[in-house]
Parts: structure tokens; sequence; C-alpha cells
């Protein structure tokens, strides 16, 4: 969005473990704006949308893992703080878009034709993904009784730059950089349908500005790949033996399967995405990693402690 627009931005931002104020360096400080604060203090929240036009609601305790260890700091972000933020914009009278997961939908099994579309009924397995899909269900409510002025999205799985350490596909580059073992869960057949970040961006730049009140896109790039595949790519681009990585305790409840159809986004928006070799896209954010390496390195440790802490999940 700050490419293609001169709008003056406010980032809310908690600044928890997952953030990084790197991350904003190169950014227009003219028009771009850090505050520091909780989605879910209502106080704050009004003050900050009663000043501007639209609010994208990124803002989630957004990992699996930690959501099965502490889940309940994933319902007071999650849900309580979409609700104050809903109720803001309900106050103010601001367009409001919310950012969600595929997750919401639960699973597939591998060999099943379906997809999951905008009709899929909601089945979340996880503290995390059954978070995500109440706020969801606030966000229509919200909708439906009181007339607001809002859009939802459900995205698959995001990589390249400036992606936390924990998950899947930076962990294991950075296990790499950093002469430890990559680590799959159980034994890699689970499926996940990646899309590169830009692409989610830019899908999302499309729906705040073209989507239709009241409506749910799915994002998603066609990218279906087995962690094992993903993890054996990673491996050879590293110039690693595809055999050199660790199987680990998997993790409980572990969803075996996503795969998105966004033709409604690609038919009605006119939205594509631009990074359709996923080989390439890896190639790219394995360089990125390589070269930013003073971005990731102070969470590292700390990062692979928690795994180890949480599920023994590190040999
Ligand atoms: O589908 C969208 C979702 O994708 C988002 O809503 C979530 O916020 C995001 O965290 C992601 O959820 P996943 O649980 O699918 O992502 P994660 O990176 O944790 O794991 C991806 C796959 O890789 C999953 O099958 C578990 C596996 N895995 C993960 C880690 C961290 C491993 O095999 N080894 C690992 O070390």
């Amino acid at each position: 969005m700050i490419k293609h627009s001169d709008s003056a931005i406010t980032i809310l931002d908690k600044m928890t473990y997952a953030a990084n104020r790197l991350s904003l360096e190169g950014l227009p400080n003219n028009r771009v704006k850090l505050v520091v604060g909780d989605i879910a203090d209502a106080a704050l929240v009004d003050e900050l949308v009663a000043k501007h036009d639209v609010v994208v609601h990124f803002a989630a305790e957004s990992h699996n893992d930690n959501s099965l260890h502490d889940p309940g700091v994933f319902v007071r972000t999650n849900v309580v703080g979409t609700f104050e933020l809903l109720e803001a914009v309900r106050r103010h009278n601001v367009r409001f878009h919310h950012i969600s997961t595929d997750e919401v939908y639960g699973d597939l099994a591998l060999d099943d034709p379906q997809r999951f579309t905008e009709t899929t009924p909601y089945n979340p397995s996880s503290p995390y993904s059954s978070t995500k899909a109440s706020s969801d269900l606030l966000v229509r409510a919200w909708v439906r009784s009181f007339g607001i002025n809002a859009t939802l999205s459900n995205c698959s799985n995001n990589y390249g730059p400036f992606q936390h350490v924990e998950k899947f596909i930076p962990r294991q580059i950075t296990n790499v950089l950093t002469c430890d073992r990559p680590k799959l869960y159980g034994d890699g057949t689970n499926v996940r349908d990646w899309i590169h970040v830009q692409d989610h961006s830019s899908a999302v730049q499309r729906i705040v500005e073209k989507g239709q009140a009241g409506r749910t896109y799915l994002i998603g790039a066609d990218g279906e790949r087995n962690n094992i595949q993903v993890l054996k790519m990673i491996l050879r681009l590293m110039g690693e033996p595809e055999d050199a990585f660790d199987h680990v305790l998997d993790r409980p409840g572990h969803d075996l399967r996503y795969a998105i159809d966004s033709t409604t986004l690609r038919t009605e928006l006119g939205w594509e995405p631009e990074y359709t070799d996923i080989e390439l896209g890896l190639a790219q954010t394995i360089d990125w990693y390589r070269t930013n390496q003073a971005w990731w390195e102070p969470s590292k440790a700390q990062t692979e402690s928690r795994y180890a802490q949480q599920l023994g999940n590190t040999s």
C-alpha cells in the first residue's frame, strides 16, 4: 500500500516478541507513524480510529504452536481486540477490512478434490484458528446487525522476507544458516498452500479499494506443496543434501491440508498473483535471510528455546 498511495498510515502494534522495529526502516516517516499499543485497549483504539478513514486489521497472535501452550493471549488479542476495533469503526463510521486465515475452515483430506471457497463451513481445529474464526464471525455479525462497511479476507500460508523465524520456512532457512538441522514435524506429508507475502498484500489492497461491503474473499496462489517437498527445495537451493533434516515430534492436532480456491477474487476483482514460481520465490527468500542476518538473529535463540520448552521438538 505504501508503494502505491500517498496515504498517511498509523501502525498500531503491541510490539510483542513477534515485532521488529527494523521492519519499519526505509518507510517514509512523513506519512507512516508507529503507535505502540494494544488493539484490546478500547480508549486508545477509539482515539485512533476516529482520526482515520480506513482500518486494515492485520493484528493477531498468529502462531499455532504458541496457541497450544498459552491460548489466553490469543483470545484477548484476536477476539477481544477485534471486538474493540469493530465497536470503534461502528461509532465513527469507518471502513474496515479484516485479515483472516484459511485455517478457519479446518483441514482437508490429501485426496479431496474440493478446495476451500467462501461458502465452506467453518470448522477450526486449534486455539489459534478458533480465535480467528470467532473474530470473523464477530465481523460478519457487525455487518449484518449494525451495517458497518467491512470486508473480510482469508489467506493461505505466507512466505517471503520479514517473516518471523518461528514459521516453517524461515525456521528451516535460518537453521541451515546457523548450522543447525531443519526440523520436520511428523512424517511431513501435511500440505500447505503457499503464497508470497507480496501477493497477499496486493490482494488486500485490491479488496480494500474494490471489495464489496459485507463480502468475504479467499486469497491463494495455487501453491499447494507438502512440507517435505518444501524442505527439500530449501535444502537443495542452499547447497545441502536433501536428507539433512530431522523428523521431530508432531504438532498435536496438526491440520493435514489447506487449499484455497481464489476464483472469486480473480474473476470479480481482477487480482492475479505475481509470484507463481515457488522455487524462485524461495530462492529470493533464502537470499533475503542470508543478507539480513541482523534482522532475524536476535530472535533466533529465543525462538529455538521456546520450541524446546513447549514441544520438546528440537531433536
Ligand atoms: O494457513 C494460514 C496460516 O499459516 C496462518 O493463519 C498462520 O498464522 C500461520 O502461522 C500459518 O500456520 P501454519 O501452522 O500452517 O504455519 P507454520 O509455519 O507453523 O507451519 C507450516 C507447516 O510446517 C505445518 O504443517 C507445520 C510444519 N512445521 C512447522 C514448523 C515451525 C514443521 O514441519 N516444522 C517446523 O519447525
